[in-house]
This record gives structure tokens, sequence and C-alpha cells, in this order.
């Protein structure tokens, strides 16, 4: 029977949750056209929709809080984060921004001209879009095993060292402008990378003059599976692999909202000096002075301690071993998932799952759709919906490799019983897959589609 480390911490405060009936989930699907990011959240009986900004807090974030300066400049606790910055990731210098596509959208404004390339593992959505908004370009050169849901490979985050310098000889290293990696990979599954290969990634990048941003949304969940996975590690702190990791690196972007456990908040880091003070000019007319960047002192403060919190050995091993619970659980029943599970989430793979449903009848949104109609829960695709391209001149559509419903599990929210429950409901649906029917869209946007799109029952 699986397992896990039972919580570092015990509950002080609740928050009332309600399972609706079959009929109102009907009636939100409806209203909502068939989106789960129109749904409302007083309608969602779990909430996987996301892992970000839903954390619950400490006592000790909380206490922070209420001990927020919200001078103008020069707040205390900007010193108390930058202390904590410093400290973990090394990078000399630091902006607060309000999340972590602020920090992006500040970066790439300052470093991507028309027609230049972005790099990396594989891109998240908003990094891909700020890439895109400044007429830029991504590639992504992620390794091969992380389109094999099946393969069992203990790092499937990994850049393709090889892929990426052919990429970088026939682009051209003056027209990549930054490269970056995604720790942990989350369009791909929220599968870290190792140690070694983030090292010969620098090595790459370094050599052609290119620097190094790492996407560090998830850094301490991969810091954790490079312990567990890496054997040269797995004697070192977590905190000490971070380090390693960052020193690899000339800088990098940051949503406070996942690792370090706060509900608002992000920065951008790097070494450069010059850079930096480009940065400032920019963070001045998008976000703030640079020493609250669009946050209040106590958002500051919050993620100062939370960076601390989401590094703790205890809480990782228990974080980690929470959501393997979930996968193991699954896999026990006989459902099909993207193996192994990653940190943050328990990815449902669409195309084991619902065989009889082509991509074309967007069977990722089918499924997320039928999760919440069966059992009030919110989860999101990650499938054909986000990823499909339509091909500029033939018109015709090409689908992504993995198509997957995502349930992102949030930090220190809910228990064991819960993740029991929401294996029972996958248990019944999986029993009534072929009951479940296509989508098509009513409605779609240009950029960011799985946000606003409509859909309605084949
Ligand atoms: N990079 C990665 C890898 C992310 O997962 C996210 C957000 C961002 C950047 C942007 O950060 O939301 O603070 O602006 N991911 C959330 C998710 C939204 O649900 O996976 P943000």
């Amino acid at each position: 029977m699986a397992q896990f480390p039972s919580e570092p911490f015990r509950i002080k405060v609740v928050e009332p949750v309600r399972l609706t009936s079959r009929e109102e989930r009907q009636r939100a699907l409806e209203e909502a056209g068939y989106n789960t990011f129109n749904i409302r959240a007083e309608d969602v009986y779990i909430d996987f929709m996301t892992d970000s900004g839903t954390a619950a807090m400490s006592d000790s974030q909380w206490a922070g809080i209420m001990q927020g300066d919200e001078s103008y400049a020069g707040a205390r606790n900007f010193f108390n984060l930058e202390e904590a910055i410093q400290s973990i990731t090394g990078f000399r210098h630091f902006v607060p921004t309000h999340q972590g596509r602020a920090a992006e959208n500040i970066l790439f404004a300052v470093t991507v001209k028309p027609g230049q390339v972005v790099p990396s593992n594989m891109h998240f959505d908003t990094t891909q879009a700020n890439v895109l908004a400044r007429g830029g370009r991504v590639a992504n050169l992620v390794i091969d095993e992380a389109f094999d849901p099946t393969s069992h490979h203990p790092f499937k985050g990994n850049m393709d060292v090889k892929k990426l310098e052919s990429f970088i000889q026939e682009t051209g290293p003056e027209n990549i402008p930054v490269g970056m990696m995604t720790l942990t990979n989350n369009s791909g599954g929220g599968q870290p990378a190792s140690l070694e290969n983030i090292r010969a990634t620098a090595e790459v990048y370094h050599r052609y003059g290119i620097p190094f941003f790492i996407d560090a949304c998830r850094y301490a969940e991969n810091a954790y599976f490079i312990k567990l996975r890496e054997p040269e590690c797995a004697a070192m702190p977590v905190l000490e692999i971070a380090r390693q990791v960052f020193a690899c690196a000339d800088g990098c972007t940051m949503s406070g909202k996942k690792d370090a456990l706060v509900n608002i908040g992000g920065f951008l880091a790097m070494n450069d000096e010059q850079l930096y003070q480009q940065v400032c000019q920019e963070l001045i007319l998008r976000e703030g002075f640079p020493t609250y960047g669009g946050l209040a002192g106590r958002d500051l403060e919050a993620m100062a301690r939370g960076l601390w919190e989401g590094l703790d050995e205890e809480y990782l091993a228990y974080r980690i071993g929470h959501t393997k619970y979930l996968a193991d659980r699954l896999v026990e029943e006989g459902i099909p998932i993207l193996e192994p599970p990653g940190g943050h989430a328990v990815y449902l793979d669409v195309l084991r799952f619902l065989p009889h449903l082509p991509q074309s009848a967007l069977p990722g949104q089918a499924l997320a759709c039928a999760l919440y109609l069966e059992g009030c829960i919110r989860a999101v695709e990650v499938g054909s919906v986000m990823f499909a391209e339509e091909d500029p001149e033939t018109g015709e559509v090409v689908y992504p490799a993995l198509e997957m419903v995502r349930m992102a599990i949030p930090r220190r929210v809910y228990t064991q019983s819960h993740l029991e429950y929401v294996v029972q409901v996958c248990k019944q649906l999986y029993e009534r897959r072929e009951e479940i029917g296509g989508l098509r869209y009513v409605s779609k946007p240009k950029l960011l589609r799985h946000f606003t799109s409509r859909f309605e029952p084949l």
C-alpha cells in the first residue's frame, strides 16, 4: 500500500469546502462553456487547477504579514527578502515582481529583439508568450524521453544537450540573447533535471557566450529530486544542491507562488550589473520601485519566510511523497498517468485514458470536464487546447505529442483522505470511460487559448 511521510505541520485554520450536486455541476459546466477556468471556485470541492498561489501559508508567514513595512522605498522586508535570495541563489542583484510572468516580461523586454530565439528544455506558456510578445521565438529542446509517458527516466526534464548545441550552431549565438531551463519542467509533467545536466547545459550556453537564466518556480522540488535520484548528491543538504544549481546560471526568473509558498509574488535575479540597471528602469515603468516591485511590504516578508520553508527537507519529503502517493494509488487502480510523477502534479495520460477519442475531439478538455461532473474536482487540460498549432499556410492542425489532464496539488492544503477521494472518482470515471464524449470549440482567442475558449459537447 502506498504511503508517504505524514504532514510536518498541523492545521490551525480551516476553510469550508462543499461538494455540490451533480445537477449543480452540470449547470456550472454549461455556464462555464466547458472551460474549467470559468467555474466559480466556490462550486469546486477539490481544486487541482494549479499549485500556484494556492499554498497554505504558515503561522510564521502570517505573523510576517503583520510586520509588513509599507514604506515606498527601503522597507525592511525588502532586506529580509534580499538576504534569503542572496543566500539561496548567490545572485548579486534582484528585483521583486508581482509574480513570475512579470519577471519574464521585464527580462525579455530588455534582452529579446524581434527575430531572436530563446531556447529552453521546455518553456511554460507565459514564458513562451512573453518571448513572442517581444517579436522573438522559442525552441523546446528537452530529451525525447519527456514525450514518452511510460518512460521511467529519473530526469525527464533534462535538456538534450546535443540538440541544444546543434541548435545554437544553426541559429547563430548572436541570435540567442538568453538561454533558459525550466526547473521542474512544468509543461512536460513537472519533471526534474539533474545537476549534471544543468551543468552541461550551462557549459554549452557559456561556451557560445549566451547568458543562462533558470525559470526557478519549482527549484526546491527539483533540488529534492536531485538529492533522491542523483547518487553524487544523496548526502548533500538540499540548500547546498540548490546553491550549486544556481551557481551554474547567470540569473533566474521566479514565481514565488510555487516553491516560496506565497499567494502572490516573484522576482528576477541576475549577476550582471549593466543588465540590472536596465532591469531597474523597466521595473520602475511596469512594476514599481526596485525595493518593492509591484508588491506590498507584507508580501515581501511572506516570500522571504516562505523561501526558507520551501527548502525545509522534512517539508520536501512530505511534499514529494504526497504527490507520489496520489500517483501510486492511481497506478494501483490501473489508471494511466504520466510516470514517474513530477513534484507538483499528477498528470492523467489522456490518450490511454480515452483511446476512443481523436485529439480533434479535445479529449483532455473533455476529461477535465468529466472529472468535475463526476467528483467536483477541478483540473486543467495540458494538451490540444493548450498546445495544438495551426500551420499558417495549410491550415492543418498539428497536435501535441502529450495529451494530459494536470491535477496540480496546492502545497500544505489537502489531506490524504482528500487524495483518496480523488482516486475513487478517477476510478469510477475510468470504469465508465467509453461514455465520455468529445468537445468542440464555440469560441477561441489567438493567444493563450486555454484560459478563455468556450466549448460544447460534440
Ligand atoms: N514558469 C513556470 C514553469 C510556471 O509554472 C509558471 C506558472 C510561470 C512561469 C509563471 O508564473 O503564474 O507567477 O506568473 N505556472 C502556473 C501553473 C500558473 O498553474 O502552472 P506566474
